[in-house]
């Protein structure tokens, strides 16, 4: 058992993602939809090469930002070749064993989503591959092989936030009410479970030379000392011709018009398949949060949505958290 099972509960009625139940993973607070098992083991026995680059996140600390960042200054700023699918340049790991729905697995036949895994695989080298697992879910070779790693931290109150529209708009398919949802996410009852479990493992490997540590509001404030950092770290320079095209390429007006990173034909045929979901629920789809998935990017929107109450709820737990977990220094 999870703990928290009357959440656990209430999840299973408001997650569509969730209906064909759960894989808990009680030790390191993480909670998956059950056809993660298909790829469990595939995912921990899979080759790992030293000159990979990991990008490992919680989900919605800016995972697709600092993607098309890795991307670009991985492939000497190369436009024409970003114009190519981000999923099919950087596969998300895992997502087939995110998808339970027979539809949706209908949807994205033929697409490098319909198996993630082999598509990673198959990628060629050097890889740039995305994942929202927890580390201890991760391949064991990570370990042995030590391939370039690197992770973006985002402060735990946006990354609700944006987790809570993010499970409004898409198929995670989010019902409940807003508070329920901050409950849930202050517990790690969510998909991927939970921030500070997840982030801790990665927080304590931030000063190994093969890894990068990263932030949000960093990439906010200063996108090209992180660029720089960046492209330091994965042995690449980009010149300063180059810098001001990157730099607007990133920017937050450019990727949410950019069909290749904004999830738009994603969206689509979700919304496909969201209009299919009664039938096969027997009961409403989820009523959309009306916003795209680059949605507003900004610091400091928590603000506009959480109660005093509800921030101070975040605030005890993040503090809690870091102590039993011992995450010293922690940006948050
Ligand atoms: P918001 O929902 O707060 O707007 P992920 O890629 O990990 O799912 O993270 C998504 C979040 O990153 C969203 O946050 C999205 O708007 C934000 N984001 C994506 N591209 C961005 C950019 N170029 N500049 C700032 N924020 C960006």
């Amino acid at each position: 058992m999870y703990g928290n099972e009357e959440l656990v509960e209430y999840i299973k009625e408001h997650v569509i993602g969730f209906k064909n139940g759960f894989k808990f993973y009680p030790d390191i607070k993480c909670i998956l939809n059950k056809g993660f098992e298909n790829y469990e083991k595939r995912i921990r026995d899979m080759e790992v090469y030293d000159d990979d680059v990991w990008l490992l996140t919680y989900p919605k600390c800016g995972t697709t930002w600092s993607q098309e960042m890795c991307w670009m200054i991985m492939n000497n700023v190369n436009y024409k070749g970003a114009e190519a699918n981000i999923f099919e340049r950087t596969p998300f790991l895992e997502f087939s064993g995110m998808v339970d729905s027979d539809i949706l697995k209908e949807a994205l036949k033929g697409t490098p989503m319909e198996d993630t895994v082999t598509y990673t695989e198959n990628l060629p080298r050097p890889r740039l591959i995305k994942s929202h697992l927890p580390f201890a879910l991760l391949p064991s070779q990570l370990l042995e092989k030590k391939p370039k790693i690197i992770f973006v931290l985002r402060e735990p109150k946006d990354a609700a936030v944006s987790s809570y529209h993010h499970n409004r708009m898409m198929a995670g398919g989010y019902t409940g009410t807003v508070d329920k949802f901050f409950e849930t996410f202050l517990k790690g009852v969510v998909m991927n479970g939970s921030y500070w479990h997840f982030n801790a493992p990665l927080w304590e490997m931030r000063n190994e030379p093969n890894v990068l540590a990263l932030t949000y509001e960093e990439m906010k404030k200063d996108l090209e000392s992180v660029v720089r950092r960046t492209a330091k770290f994965l042995g690449k320079t980009v010149s300063e011709e180059d810098m001001s095209g990157l730099l607007d390429h990133l920017s937050f007006n450019k990727m949410k018009t950019n069909n290749a990173v904004n999830m738009k034909a994603f969206a689509e045929r979700l919304k496909d398949f969201i209009s299919k979901l009664p039938a096969q629920h027997g009961e409403a789809p989820p009523p959309s949060s009306g916003g795209d998935f680059i949605r507003k990017g900004e610091v400091g929107d928590h603000k506009n949505i959480m109660s005093t109450e509800m921030i101070n709820k975040f605030n005890e737990t993040h503090s809690k958290m870091k102590d039993d977990l011992e995450m010293k220094d922690f940006p948050y």
